[in-house]
């Protein structure tokens, strides 16, 4: 099993498949979309699917396929077939936008996919407007329903932003009473691809009090081991409530996870920069033992926490990465 020097087992990977995006998310990305990276630079499917393979090889029984937008990459639903089908992995699941989903969520079910994180910021599509700078909010509520109808595990990720979406946390709780969905409400990073600075407003505790003044009946509920959320739900509610400190980074502590980019960028944490690129050593001629050689002393340095990584990695730029660079 993959272990870090401070005793993490590493058995989920997260693979961003691409890094383009057919929203704009303002705490994504600028107007005008990033520098994507070039086709050449992206992996192919059959890098990825060797890169996920030498992984599941390693103890990685859980994979997640993000992006950018998993479904704008070409023929993605085809790899997700074949990563299905990996020796080892009990647990496939999707983080997308819904814009394109809808259209392959049978495919899905038949692949085993038993969860998908839809990112839903507000249930108003002017503020869907205002933050994706798209105007498809009835096509991502067209995937949730769709994926419901389908017996697929939803979780929702929201953003949660001053002057943006606040009004929508009260009803987002509220849908998780005749649904059984999770909804998660995740603290801004400043991961938006631009030079605008983010100053985090609504941490943790300021959700999670702003949900108990309306709801204060609200009851902690488990935290899996390795959940970067903090789990409740209202007692009688069908769903569930998750609260992220992704700033605060409060549960690397027993952080089971690393990262994928597009161009094959192994990244222990997301708050660390750089990385070993694996699809070049791939492209190099490396065996699958060398892979894996490389792999594990790169994941034995991974960082303590998402602190000491951003501080490990101080970049002379100005310019914040973003998610969908990362993989979100
Ligand atoms: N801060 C917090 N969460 C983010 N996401 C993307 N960018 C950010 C950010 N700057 C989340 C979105 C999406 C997931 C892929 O990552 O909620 O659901
Ligand atoms: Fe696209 Fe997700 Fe970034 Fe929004 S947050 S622009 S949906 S990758």
């Amino acid at each position: 099993m993959l272990t870090d020097k401070f005793g993490r087992h590493i058995n989920y990977l997260r693979l961003a498949v691409v890094d383009r995006c057919n929203l704009r998310c303002t705490y994504c990305m600028p107007e005008k979309g990033l520098n994507w990276i070039k086709q050449d630079e992206l992996m192919t499917d059959e890098e990825m699917l060797r890169i996920c393979s030498v992984f599941t090889d390693m103890g990685v029984d859980k994979i997640r396929i993000t992006g950018g937008e998993p479904f704008v990459r070409k023929n993605s639903i085809e790899l997700i077939q074949k990563i299905s089908k990996l020796n080892g992995l009990s647990d496939l699941s999707i983080t997308t936008n819904g814009l394109l989903t809808e259209q392959y969520i049978p495919q899905l079910k038949k692949y085993g996919i038993q969860s998908v994180n839809l990112s839903l910021d507000t249930l108003d599509s002017d503020r869907f407007f205002k933050i994706t700078r798209r105007n498809s909010f009835n096509k991502v509520m067209k995937t949730f329903d769709r994926l419901l109808e389908h017996d697929i595990k939803v979780k929702i990720n929201t953003v949660v932003m001053e002057g943006q979406n606040i009004e929508d946390i009260i009803p987002l709780v509220l849908l998780t009473k005749d649904l059984p969905v999770d909804v998660r409400f995740i603290e801004e990073m400043p991961f938006n691809g631009s030079n605008t600075e983010v100053s985090l407003q609504w941490n943790f505790a300021r959700i999670y009090h702003h949900i108990k003044e309306q709801f204060p009946e609200i009851q902690k509920t488990e935290d899996p081991k390795g959940s970067t959320s903090n789990n409740y739900k209202i007692p009688g509610f069908l769903g569930g409530i998750g609260i992220i400190a992704a700033y605060t980074r409060s549960f690397c502590g027993d952080c089971n996870r690393i990262r994928i980019t597009p161009s094959g960028i192994l990244r222990t944490c997301l708050y660390e920069q750089g990385g070993v690129n694996l699809k070049n050593e791939i492209r190099a001629g490396k065996t699958d033992k060398e892979l894996k050689d490389i792999i594990i002393n790169t994941i034995h340095k991974k960082p303590k926490d998402g602190w000491e990584a951003e501080k490990l990695n101080l970049s002379s730029s100005h310019i914040h990465q973003s998610m969908a660079t990362i993989g979100g």
